[in-house]
């Protein structure tokens, strides 16, 4: 990065990139996490570091909405598929807006932009000869009457028998098999032994040679910026997934793009009862996404070249000039790497210029589920009042090109904020802008030439420009605090506050906190696009600056100062504690003294956060009817109304097996409300499935069982929190 002449920011003629930027859509069926939160960083710094060099730039995101298991969870929630992503949508900006993740726009695969780009892709592909239709056998539950997706079956593994195995691969002996394979199978979702039936399906015909001959070369190309589209390590798996052995077997299979009905998702055009799998229409759902900004009229808000503004969505995605951009995670690469650019090429379309592919999350070493996450909620954290611009720069500096995990730690996350960003970079600030308030009425001045200082930060700003733009932000990180040491040791070596005492040296005070303070400019700037906030207050409060920084801005001398803000406080190692206590700490044996536990109720489990306590479904349920159990003392049957829908829409009761038989007459019960935990799994049982808990207080040390009951006016369906 060391050229003999660095070319500066200002005079270095970049032509205008146009950039079509998203991450990847998030499935409608959960909060975000940690991981979801720095995939967004990740992109957001990009494409803040684009703007700032004045290119034009389209960052959007949705969610993606379709699929089968998100229609069972909106079934399980008692919502239509479309009420229950959006109210995960609704949910969304509170993270966006609390990590200053600045989206163009959000969307919705669901959203009518996406049922016709997607039909209208699909037919592109018929006529391009690409599908056909093929029956498959696959399991059906005829009890939900749908076909089941491989993870909602379950049963003994063919190898060793272990029961309880998923449909896919055992969790015991580590074998791989197909479903059908297994022994015993059952529906997790119904508890119905599944029955084997075959149904047509649509096929995208990725093994076409003429398939397989575009996408090699389109994985090995460089999109027009002149950037290989894929890093070398993902490639690498690519060219995996291309080979064909001696045998004739691996290379690309063909796609299973249909499901049938019921299903949440678009209806495949002239085929009744058949719909997109959900991954044809989740990435087709960044052009709807796109197009939906475009139609709003907001594109135009982002542009600089005002002559542009009247361009339509159309010709956007129609000019070869435009870049597309995805930042995904390193789990879902098949499908943007090789049905995604096959989707777009065969349809007439222009393909992805550049695919970011990330690592995963892991916290404490510990990688994190997809259903559970991990400790750190990032709500939780904005909750404690940590600084999202923390996070923001702990991020950055872990991360580079490559598709390494990157681990949160609590150590380093307080050494990087509080030594590197507070220590370095705030410090230079408020130590220098002291004297200059006190002495100098906020003017800045330099003794003696200041080329020099101005080369230094214009190379810097290249090198660091560059390193940013290879997403390289670790080290755009590690050279901005080199500056910032160099500037530290300047400022100290200059003792200024030696030279404060003596009147008559107040020029080479005024210079020392001047540099100090140019150089605190230039970091400003260079770090604006990981935080935002902090820069934007640099440039207007301290530097006076009508506007936000441009990148252009890194090599210029400021002449004033404002008296210093503060601001930027340290970490708390404790609050960061607090945030990364794990959700279910195993109850530890007691400490407290004997005298101390006997004064105060004894709990039977360890404390939990409020997090933990709100990931169970508390509604209420009105008992629709309820039956004792032939063969049990202790049971009841109780069929329960919690206002509930099917996939069809139909009202739905559920089945509850409950211990209560020896306190409750089953007729007297019919019509009183009680509260049900909702989200509890279902539960095979020697009677049936329970689908849920009804809860009902008792003692060990006196006789009874009371079920619990709502205040008047409490209505089925309710949530009880
Ligand atoms: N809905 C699909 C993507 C469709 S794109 C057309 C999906 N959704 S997801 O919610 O499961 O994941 C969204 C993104 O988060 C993916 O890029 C995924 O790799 C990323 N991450 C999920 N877990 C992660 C970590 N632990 N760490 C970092 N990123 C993680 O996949
Ligand atoms: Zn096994």
């Amino acid at each position: 990065m060391t050229s003999p002449t660095p070319p500066s920011p200002s005079s270095s003629v970049t032509p205008k990139r146009r950039l079509f930027v998203t991450t990847a859509l998030p499935y409608a069926n959960g909060a975000f996490h940690i991981g979801h939160m720095m995939e967004y960083i990740q992109a957001d710094i990009w494409v803040r570091l684009q703007r700032m060099l004045g290119h034009e730039v389209h960052f959007v995101c949705a969610d993606d909405a379709h699929g089968a298991p998100i229609m069972i969870a909106a079934g399980k929630a008692g919502k239509t598929p479309q009420q229950f992503v959006a109210d995960i949508a609704a949910g969304r900006a509170a993270y966006l807006d609390g990590f200053l993740i600045r989206f163009d726009n959000w969307h919705s695969t669901d959203a009518p932009e996406n049922h016709q780009l997607a039909q209208d892709i699909y037919r592109a592909l018929r006529k391009a000869g690409l599908i056909y239709e093929r029956s498959i056998e696959q399991f059906y539950d005829p009890v939900k009457g749908m076909f089941l997706p491989d993870r909602y079956i379950k049963g003994h593994c063919p190898k060793c028998d272990s029961a309880d195995q998923y449909g896919d691969s055992c969790e015991v002996c580590g074998a791989v098999y197909g479903p059908t394979e297994l022994r015993k199978p059952y529906s997790v979702l119904s508890g119905a032994t599944p029955e084997l039936r075959s149904s047509e399906h649509y096929f995208f015909q990725l093994s076409s040679p003429r398939c397989a001959e575009f996408l090699r070369d389109w994985t090995q190309g460089n999109g027009p910026h002149g950037a290989p589209r894929l890093q070398p390590e993902v490639l690498n798996k690519v060219r995996e997934w291309f080979t064909v052995d001696e045998a004739g077997r691996g290379g690309l299979a063909d796609w299973d793009i249909s499901r049938d009905a019921p299903y949440f998702g678009i209806e495949v055009p002239d085929a009744a009862g058949k719909y997109f799998y959900v991954w044809l229409d989740a990435p087709i759902g960044y052009l709807a996404s796109l197009k939906n900004h475009f139609d709003k009229g907001q594109a135009a808000a982002h542009w600089h070249e005002a002559s542009r503004t009247s361009q339509s969505f159309d010709e956007f995605v129609a000019d070869p000039a435009v870049e597309q951009v995805h930042f995904i995670g390193k789990d879902i690469v098949y499908f943007h790497t090789l049905f995604w650019p096959a989707t777009l090429q065969f349809s007439g379309r222009k393909t992805p210029s550049q695919i970011n592919v990330h690592g995963h999350v892991t916290v404490g070493g510990e990688k994190m589920s997809k259903s559970r996450g991990t400790g750190i909620s990032p709500l939780r954290y904005l909750e404690l009042k940590l600084n999202p611009e923390w996070l923001r720069y702990y991020l950055a500096a872990k991360l580079s090109a490559r598709v390494d995990d990157l681990d949160f730690g609590a150590d380093d996350f307080v050494a990087r904020v509080n030594s590197d960003l507070i220590g370095k970079y705030v410090n230079i600030a408020s130590r220098a802008s002291r004297f200059i308030a006190q002495y100098f009425d906020g003017r800045l001045d330099y003794v003696g030439a200041t080329d020099e200082m101005v080369q230094a930060a214009s190379a810097l700003a290249d090198d660091v420009r560059m390193a940013l733009d290879a997403r390289e932000y670790s080290r755009a990180l590690r050279e901005a605090m080199a500056y910032a040491d160099r500037i530290n040791a300047a400022f100290d070596a200059a003792q200024p506050w030696v030279l404060a005492k003596d009147e008559s040296r107040r020029a080479e005070l005024q210079d020392a906190c001047s540099r100090a303070l140019a150089g605190f400019r230039t970091l400003s700037v260079l770090l604006a696009p990981i935080l935002p906030a902090t820069a934007s207050r640099v440039a207007r409060e301290l530097f006076g600056m009508p506007r936000d920084f441009l990148w252009s801005d890194a090599a210029e001398l400021p002449r004033r100062v404002a008296p210093y803000q503060h601001l930027m406080q340290r970490v708390d190692p404790k609050r960061l504690e607090q945030l990364l206590q794990a959700p279910a700490e195993p109850a530890r044996p007691a400490a407290a003294p004997a005298a101390a536990a006997k004064a105060a109720p004894e709990l039977a489990s360890a404390p939990i956060g409020i997090d933990e306590f709100s990931r169970v479904e508390l509604r209420i349920a009105r008992i629709h009817d309820a039956q004792a159990v032939e063969g049990s003392t202790k049971l009841l049957r109780l069929s329960l109304d919690l206002d509930e829908r099917d996939e069809q829409g139909h009202p739905r009761l559920r089945n509850v097996f409950s211990g209560i038989a020896s306190a409750y007459d089953p007729a007297a019960l019919v019509g009183k409300l009680t509260v049900v935990v909702a989200n509890l799994a279902p539960r095979k049982m020697k009677f049936g499935i329970s689908e849920g808990m009804v809860l009902a207080a008792s003692a060990d040390d006196s006789p009874g069982i009371f079920l619990l009951s709502p205040d008047s006016g409490a209505r089925p369906g309710m949530r009880v929190s």
